[in-house]
């Protein structure tokens, strides 16, 4: 038996865990856990790990962890308590449970004699694209009496200028007033597409409930408003007319439901929809050919801003009872790969929010509107992405077309400007929203590979054949490029650009042998016979010549770099293979890997490569897919469970660190969190005694690896793309 995930002494850290947090965990304490998590600007996470973490012990975070405020209070009976936020002047609420989902993170405090129970709700919408792109996210809160008796409840909440956080600037404000009630921050020195460490210069930062009975409303000073709102349980419906500096007294856009007599029956939810808005989003440079101004695509649906916030909350008891249905959907698509726990489950719920919330959808402006028929989706995730491997699967078209806008941007770019050598670029531009072209970022062979596996991905999972139809001279460059450099590659950085360059890479001729292989099909479905076989040609004898070199001496692992016996790393880009359907590597390199990576197991996983312990998280998780044995890909998901449950490290879901100590190292926030979906996309183990022959023409494209005959959990029939870095 492989050794299994929950050690002993991960028991009695849990236990002690429970028992200095004091409140009961489900399924886990992440290192952090999203709040209002909903585009590359509204992201605001609770830090756990380290820090404890309850609601109140502390600020909110944005994505590099800088602080973020959100203040909540409760008044019962006329006594106020603090449950949202660290406000030391005031009585703590007391945290009793704590849940993450895929989509709601939801926490209840003892405030007194009343449970306050907060849902964090960022939804995911597989079956609206016009939902998903809108950057808003809500907070539902419910009441009720925890001792039997009826109590008098306030309820306050309110944000700040840290939403914002340019602290020298001069920021304004507004209430708009109508069947909801909306608070606003804007700068007011705006530049359009500006942003200063990861914080944008324009734009508005909205705070918005519905007008219901009860309610008041003010923006002032923190100092003003929380004494307020604590001697009398409302506020007077006024702005403090003075524009001023975030930190000048701290203007704040407070909030006010007098929720009157609250019994042991939960009261019908107050709800807010707190959210970060701008119009344009991005701005293209180098693309004559396309609209360059883009806006939010919510624009194509709603007349205006202030539409789509007043719909947004009125669609909440059918946003939450949607997001329900996906939770269960995407746990029970998990389980049904690991049925032994539920571990697969939570990594996955913990990363969808992640995964999207760094993805906008645009339109573009043809001068008059935005055209609704004009979408392209840009990815950013707060750094310069080195790599930003993501793998989408999700249930049904829209996400499947998230791909082909993903793509869009980088292919049309590439068309208008070629790269001399012929090979992909790695992104976009790191500046975004400006998005102004390349970084002097490359990873030739890389890139190039993963842009040929993505389109073929794409063309199998929705048979749309228009992206390779428009972008076939590119493909037909990249399979050059491929064929020139892609077995013995010169020295060069790999996705794991931390690691360091190298030449020869194995894993990296990898992706070269799948993507050829797909440059084949890709052809061959253009009805381009005769290229077809020339790449298919190609693949085959690129992969006899990598089996020669690439094998140990002794025939026990497959090597980090060709003839360095002692070296190896986790081959994960046999991931594509088996994504693609092809099986075209034999069944032997599978199970020799297999064999090998059940000798490397690390406290907390394995390590990417013999260089280091360093490890990540979707590799692994890629790898895991290709394991031959079923018992060790369930110890490796574990292990990743392991580490991202230990409470040993603070931020969101952390891709990279430590196998040996489970410390993280700085990734965090990323997209790459995709590709922890990898084993869901392609949940059937290789078996070693299989053919291999199934889908290797490809064409049909529904193949989900197609050794085994297990069918694919109804969530992963749709889409598998997987996209490197679009645009960082
Ligand atoms: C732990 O929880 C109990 C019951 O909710 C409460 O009475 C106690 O004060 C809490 N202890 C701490 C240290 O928060
Ligand atoms: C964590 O909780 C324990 C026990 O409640 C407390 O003593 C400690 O100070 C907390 N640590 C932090 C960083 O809040
Ligand atoms: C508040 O300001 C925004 C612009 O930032 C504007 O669109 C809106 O109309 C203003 N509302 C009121 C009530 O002035
Ligand atoms: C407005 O911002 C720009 C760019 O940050 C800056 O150059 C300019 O001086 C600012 N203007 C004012 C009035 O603050
Ligand atoms: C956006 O990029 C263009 C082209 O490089 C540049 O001229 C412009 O100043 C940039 N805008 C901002 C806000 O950085
Ligand atoms: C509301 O309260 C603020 C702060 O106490 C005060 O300055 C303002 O005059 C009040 N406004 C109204 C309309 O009562
Ligand atoms: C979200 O999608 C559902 C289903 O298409 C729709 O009924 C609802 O109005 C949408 N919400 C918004 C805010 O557009
Ligand atoms: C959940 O799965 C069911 C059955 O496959 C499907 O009809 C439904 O649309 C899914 N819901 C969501 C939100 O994905
Ligand atoms: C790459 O491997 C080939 C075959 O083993 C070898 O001839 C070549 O020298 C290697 N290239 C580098 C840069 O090490
Ligand atoms: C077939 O492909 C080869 C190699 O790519 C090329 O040299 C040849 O001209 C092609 N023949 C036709 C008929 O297109
Ligand atoms: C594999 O091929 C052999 C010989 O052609 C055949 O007997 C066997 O049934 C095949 N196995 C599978 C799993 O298709
Ligand atoms: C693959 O293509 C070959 C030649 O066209 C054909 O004989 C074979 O049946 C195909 N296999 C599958 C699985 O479609």
């Amino acid at each position: 038996m492989p050794l299994h995930p929950l050690s002993f002494l991960q028991l009695l850290l849990a236990a002690s865990f429970a028992l200095a947090q004091n409140w009961s965990v489900n399924p886990f304490t992440p290192p952090a856990a999203p709040l209002a998590v909903r585009g590359p600007y509204l992201q605001t996470w609770l830090n756990q790990g380290v820090t404890n973490g309850s609601l109140n012990s502390g600020w909110q975070s944005y994505r590099d962890g800088s602080k973020l405020t959100w203040t909540g209070f409760l008044r019962v009976d006329g006594i106020l308590f603090d449950w949202l936020g660290d406000r030391q002047n005031y009585t703590p609420a007391v945290q009793k449970d704590f849940t993450f989902t895929s989509t709601k993170t939801i926490i209840t405090m003892a405030c007194g004699s009343v449970d306050l129970t907060a849902t964090f709700l960022s939804p995911i919408e597989p079956t609206d694209l016009v939902n998903q792109s809108i950057p808003l996210s809500y907070l539902g809160i419910e009441v009720a009496s925890n001792d039997g008796n009826p109590h008098q409840v306030q309820l306050y909440t309110d944000i700040d200028g840290e939403w914002l956080a340019q602290p020298d600037q001069v920021v304004q404000w507004n209430t708009t007033v109508g069947d909801v009630v909306t608070h606003q921050f804007w700068l007011q020195n705006q530049t359009q597409f500006g942003e200063v460490n990861g914080r944008l210069r324009y734009g508005n930062i909205i705070y918005s409930t519905p007008q219901v009975t009860g309610l008041t409303y003010q923006i002032g000073s923190s100092g003003v408003v929380k004494p307020a709102f604590q001697a009398a349980g409302a506020l007077n419906n006024s702005a403090d007319p003075q524009f001023r500096a975030i930190q000048t007294n701290w203007p704040t856009l407070a909030f006010a439901h007098d929720l009157g007599t609250v019994l042991t029956t939960k009261t019908p939810p107050i709800v807010y929809a707190v959210g970060y808005v701008r119009d344009p989003l991005v701005q293209l440079w180098g693309l004559p050919n396309v609209n360059n101004l883009r806006g939010p695509y919510y624009l194509t649906r709603f007349n205006s801003i202030s539409d789509m916030i007043t719909a947004f909350l009125n669609d909440y008891t059918n946003a939450l009872a949607r997001a329900t249905d996906f939770d269960g959907n995407l746990t029970s698509d998990a389980m049904a790969i690991t049925s032994q726990d539920n571990d697969y489950a939570n990594i996955l719920a913990l990363s969808v929010r992640q995964m999207f919330g760094n993805i906008e959808l645009t339109s573009g402006w043809d001068g008059t509107t935005y055209v609704q028929t004009d979408i392209m989706a840009f990815l950013n995730d707060g750094v310069r992405c080195t790599h930003c491997s993501i793998l989408f699967q999700m249930t049904d078209g829209c996400f499947q077309t998230i791909g082909k806008y993903l793509l869009e941007p980088i292919l049309a770019y590439q068309v208008a400007n070629p790269v001399q050598d012929g090979y992909a670029v790695h992104d976009i531009g790191d500046s975004y929203p400006n998005i102004t072209g390349p970084s002097s970022v490359t990873y030739p062979v890389e890139a190039s590979g993963d842009q040929l596996i993505m389109a073929l991905s794409y063309t199998q999972k929705t048979s749309d054949n228009s992206l390779i139809t428009k972008y076939q001279s590119l493909y037909d460059q990249f399979g050059t490029y491929l064929t020139q450099n892609g077995l013995y590659m010169a020295s060069q950085d790999s996705s794991d650009s931390f690691a360091g360059a190298l030449p020869n890479q194995t894993n990296l001729a990898v992706k070269s042998i799948v993507a050829l292989k797909a440059a084949s099909e890709i052809f061959l479905i253009l009805g381009d016979t005769n290229k077809s076989q020339h790449y298919d040609s190609v693949a085959t004898s690129f992969l006899a010549q990598w089996q020669n070199v690439a094998l140990s001496l002794d025939k026990s692992h497959y090597t980090l770099s060709y003839r360095n016996d002692p070296s190896w790393g986790l081959l994960y880009n046999l991931y594509a293979d088996r994504l693609l359907g092809f099986n075209m590597f034999p069944s032997s390199v599978y199970e020799t890997q297999t064999k090998w990576y059940a000798t490397k197991l690390g406290q907390y996983g394995i390590p990417l490569d013999s260089r280091s312990s360093d490890a990540k998280t979707d590799w692994q998780l890629w790898t895991a897919a290709t394991v031959t044995d079923a018992s060790l890909r369930t110890t490796m998901i574990g292990l990743v469970k392991k580490y991202v449950s230990s409470g040993i490290n603070s931020g969101p879901f952390p891709d990279r660190y430590n196998s040996a100590n489970g410390k993280m190292a700085t990734f965090v926030d990323r997209t790459v969190a995709g590709g922890h979906f990898a084993v869901l996309v392609v949940p059937d183990v290789v078996q070693g005694s299989s053919n291999g022959s199934d889908g290797v023409n490809g064409t049909n494209g529904k193949g989900n690896g197609g050794v085994t005959t297990t069918v694919s959990p109804a969530i992963t029939v749709a889409l598998t793309l997987f996209v490197t870095l679009v645009l960082s």
